[in-house]
């Protein structure tokens, strides 16, 4: 069957799939069966790189943030609140160009992002957004200032508790015009804010600045990189003691503790990450950095500078409303979507835990190519779904031998001896050995 496929006009593309190390049966099977995906009601063409499932493109009109009462709707209205005098956009298309996506925002042309087997394409020059990053451009070229943008980004993953296809990002971002007023506007507002931070009961460790390793850019003075970074900071801490100061139980005897950590985007000079210190981990919640005046040219407003941040909405909802899972983000099941009211952080209560059932399945992959893990839990995700809590490694070792019976003197081995006998070789093996025959 394969080896058809192989030899037919795929071929070629199919093959040069399987150089990037993902097995595009999906492809093929996909090429067959029609010509078109039909996503928000446009249809597109599929190709060579089509890898979008009908379980991933099921997804595309939900948009959870946007649903009243929902976890996510929530985390994005307090975000919303935190940042009250910034534009608020959470109904951007999810559909996108590679090159919005990476190029313009400078990820370097073999950045494993772009891989089919990490992202997902509807065809080779159109793919679901990666980040919300994606619309940083558009919306600098729009003439926004300080803005938030709500939305759903897809990447191929394994399936568990903490992973899903879909999630949801908040890209935040604030630009001023980089001559000495809007600098005296960054350095008055950064007062402002650390005079509001300060009576406030939070720790923020901020680990020193290693400037070689994640430096202010080359056309910016270090000293007004430098005020921007701070009132990122500011800004963020800000929010987070918002979003975790009472579920963390921050009182006096236990602030809350976030610390920033020195990190690389290609988009974004220098870079951080926030961590915050909740049930006795921390848990890294998002990213950020000052822009790249890259991305303020290709958006037609060299003159600004300015940081930008995107998070993880349903990292920060499973802390705040204690959701064990993410698939519960998309159950429609009453007895989960009544729990929760808008504006409200209220703690999830389990109803159900039904009993599990687990499956193994074992194969090989046809000489020459390889089957990506992410290839395997599209597979299960688009025949079961949400039915499936999670997909791992046995991690226990598995041996094949083939046994050649051959008589050199007789024929009647291969016929009715060779059975025989290897059913002998098996019964010695568990007995010995007490291996498990698959
Ligand atoms: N887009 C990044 C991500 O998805 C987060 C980020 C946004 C980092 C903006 C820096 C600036 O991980």
């Amino acid at each position: 069957m394969l080896v058809r496929l192989l030899s037919s006009s795929h071929a070629l593309r199919t093959s040069a799939r399987l150089a990037q190390g993902s097995l595009q049966l999906v492809t093929s099977s996909a090429l067959r069966r029609g010509l078109a995906t039909s996503l928000l009601g446009k249809d597109y063409p599929r190709d060579d790189w089509t890898n979008v499932t009908p379980a991933i493109t099921s997804k595309l009109p939900l948009r959870l943030h946007t649903l009243p009462d929902h976890p996510l709707s929530t985390l994005r209205s307090l975000i919303e609140q935190h940042f009250a005098d910034f534009s608020h956009l959470s109904s951007v298309s999810p559909l996108v160009t590679p090159a919005t996506n990476f190029d313009e925002l400078g990820f370097a042309p073999d950045h494993p992002g772009r891989a089919p087997t990490d992202s997902y394409y509807v065809n080779r020059g159109l793919m679901l957004r990666t980040h919300t990053s994606a619309h940083e451009v558009e919306v600098f070229r729009a003439g926004h200032d300080r803005w938030l943008l709500t939305a759903d980004v897809y990447r191929r993953d394994e399936i568990d508790g903490s992973h899903y296809p879909v999630f949801h990002q908040v890209e935040g971002a604030r630009v001023w015009d980089a001559g000495l007023n809007g600098m005296r506007e960054v350095a008055e507002d950064n007062e402002a804010r650390r005079a509001a931070l300060a009576a406030e009961n939070i720790i923020i460790e901020d680990v020193p600045h290693v400037a070689p390793t994640n430096p202010a850019q080359s056309t910016h003075d270090p000293a007004h990189a430098a005020l921007v970074a701070e009132n990122l900071k500011l800004s963020l801490n800000g929010m987070i003691l918002k979003l975790f100061g009472h579920a963390a139980g921050a009182t006096k005897a236990e602030p809350l503790r976030v610390r920033w950590i020195e990190a690389y985007f290609p988009f974004t000079s220098p870079s951080f990450e926030v961590e915050v210190f909740f049930r006795g981990k921390w848990l890294e919640i998002l990213g950020s950095g000052v822009v790249q005046q890259l991305t303020l040219d290709n958006a037609g407003v060299p003159h600004k500078i300015g940081w930008a941040f995107g998070l993880g909405l349903e990292r920060i909802a499973m802390i705040l409303f204690s959701i064990p899972d993410i698939r519960l983000f998309w159950s429609q099941d009453p007895r989960f979507l009544r729990q929760f009211a808008q504006g409200q952080l209220t703690s999830f209560q389990p109803y159900s835990r039904y009993p599990a059932c687990t499956k193994d399945v074992s194969f090989w992959v046809p000489q020459g190519a390889s089957l990506h893990d992410n290839d395997f839990c599209d597979v299960v995700r688009d025949v079961a779904g949400d039915m499936v809590e999670d997909v791992k490694k046995t991690g226990r070792t598995s041996l094949c031998f083939r046994v050649n019976y051959r008589s050199m003197d007789r024929c009647i081995i291969v016929k009715r001896g060779g059975l025989v006998l290897h059913s002998q070789v098996v019964s010695r093996l568990k007995e010995q050995f007490a291996v498990e025959i698959r």
